[in-house]
């Protein structure tokens, strides 16, 4: 039985120390849980290595043994995982309602074994997140999906998939990788238009191709694949998690400090780049994994920005961005075109001090403002690193709770603040257990 824990610590920061240093990107957290997930298609050994050690990734592993996997960790960022003896094809409640990514083991559970029962995720901090568009590729692909009790059940009536065009009318990251996983093992070739074209989903193609499977065209809007009838074992190191590059890019330009950015792919990142160079940031390629950053000398200018898909200006960076326009000379208007509710860390940015009105999927940022330490709550992934990277450059002492949201994607993040100067703290109140990221923490 499986019982996730969630750590009550809080960050204290105190803020206006300028980031001074270097620090080593993680592997990517969106990349390493499709990876993950796509161990469940083949009976052989499947070696990850980068994969980062926070806490979704220890639910993910969880769910592979739960279903019955072996995962062995040789080291801490090495997952060896062995799904030949895999006898339950079902992800609960418990798993999906703290991790959306478990729906990520419908598609492989239902390629390799004809059937998958995986429990429909709710709405979430940042908005309803449906998964219509997975399920009904998956009735294209030939499965009978149907709803008991609040579960997804899909079945593959003569235990197999069989392939075809798959035409998403949104662009979908985790659709594009669940079907992308079925097409492998399916009967016959199979087509997804309107791809999406996230660096996470070459990755995993990359991961499957290597596998035995037959994909073209990931990483672009159209993806070939020929089905095949097995795959095999296979081993893969993650790519650099783009986002926490973003995010120390900010912490870098928001602190007026300087930092190298080490084992990084800018390569993945090129309109956050942009768009940060645009407002002032300066940003040097030293080489293809590292990038040099300091603040430019006058001072940041304000610049609108609109989150689309890949390779347009991410979703998972707008909270940080917004943390940044604070300190910005101007008025910038963000739309966000992904997620419903996805404003959430901007009262928080307010309560600091920040000019910011949102209306609709628009939040309009006056600055400069000066930021002053506040208690805060962190609502989700990325809107918690918005307001750290706030509480390092606010005067004062910022307490920030329920920060188990930062834990889900960011690896060791005190360690590495703390490493570039940031007076950043853990206050530990566990109900008698440890967090995934202290425990990662320590491990370090
Ligand atoms: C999204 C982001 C991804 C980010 C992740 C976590 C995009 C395109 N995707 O991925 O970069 O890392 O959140 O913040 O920026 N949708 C449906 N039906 C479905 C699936 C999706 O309507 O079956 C809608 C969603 O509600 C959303 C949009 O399509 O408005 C994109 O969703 P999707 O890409 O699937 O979300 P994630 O995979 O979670």
């Amino acid at each position: 039985m499986l019982h996730l824990r969630v750590s009550m610590d809080k960050f204290l920061v105190r803020g206006g120390n300028p980031l001074r240093g270097k620090v080593e990107i993680s592997g990517a957290k969106n990349s390493a849980l499709p990876c993950l997930a796509a161990t469940l298609l083949t009976a052989e050994t499947v070696t990850l290595h980068n994969v980062p050690y926070v806490k979704d990734l220890i639910t993910q592993r969880r769910l592979l043994e739960d279903l019955g996997a072996t995962v062995l960790t040789p080291e801490l960022r090495t997952h060896k995982v062995n799904a030949g003896n895999v006898q339950i094809f079902e992800a609960p409640y418990e798993l999906v309602k703290t991790m959306r990514a478990s729906v990520l083991a419908l598609g492989p559970l239902l390629a390799r074994f004809g059937q998958a029962k995986v429990s429909l995720p709710g709405g979430c901090a940042i908005g309803t997140r449906p998964i219509d568009l997975h399920l009904k590729a998956f009735e294209q692909l030939g499965a009978t999906v149907s709803l008991e009790a609040g579960d997804v059940v899909a079945r593959a009536p003569k235990g197999r998939l069989v392939g075809n065009t798959i035409d998403f009318e949104k662009v979908t990251v985790t659709g594009t990788e669940n079907v992308m996983m079925a097409a492998s093992l399916a009967n016959g070739k199979s087509t997804i238009n309107n791809a999406a074209e996230e660096p996470e989903i070459e990755d995993l193609a990359e991961l499957l191709n290597k596998m035995g499977a037959r994909i073209k065209g990931a990483g672009t809007s159209v993806i070939e694949i020929e089905g095949v009838d097995a795959l095999g074992g296979a081993e893969h190191t993650i790519i650099p998690d783009r986002i926490e590059t973003g995010t120390f890019i900010v912490a870098a330009a928001i602190t007026n400090g300087e930092i190298e950015i080490k084992s990084c792919m800018p390569e993945h990142l090129t309109a956050v780049i942009k768009k940060l160079r645009e407002v002032g940031v300066e940003i040097e390629e030293l080489n293809q994994s590292t990038l040099l950053v300091r603040c430019c000398p006058g001072g940041l200018t304000s610049k609108d920005m609109m989150t689309e898909p890949h390779p347009n200006f991410p979703t998972d960076m707008q909270a940080q961005y917004m943390a940044l326009m604070t300190q910005a000379e101007g008025t910038s208007t963000i739309t966000e075109t992904i997620f419903e509710n996805r404003f959430m860390h901007a009262s928080e940015l307010i309560r600091m001090g920040a000019d910011i009105q949102i209306s609709g999927n628009h939040a309009v940022v006056k600055g400069k403002t000066r930021l002053m330490g506040a208690p805060i709550i962190a609502s989700d992934l990325r809107a918690s690193a918005s307001l750290v990277l706030a509480a390092l450059c606010a005067e004062g002492e910022t307490t920030i709770d329920r920060v188990y949201h930062i834990d889900r994607g960011y690896e060791t993040i005190v360690r590495k603040f703390r490493s570039l100067g940031a007076d950043i703290t853990r206050i530990t109140e566990s109900l008698g257990t440890g967090s995934a990221a202290q425990a990662g923490e320590a491990a370090k």
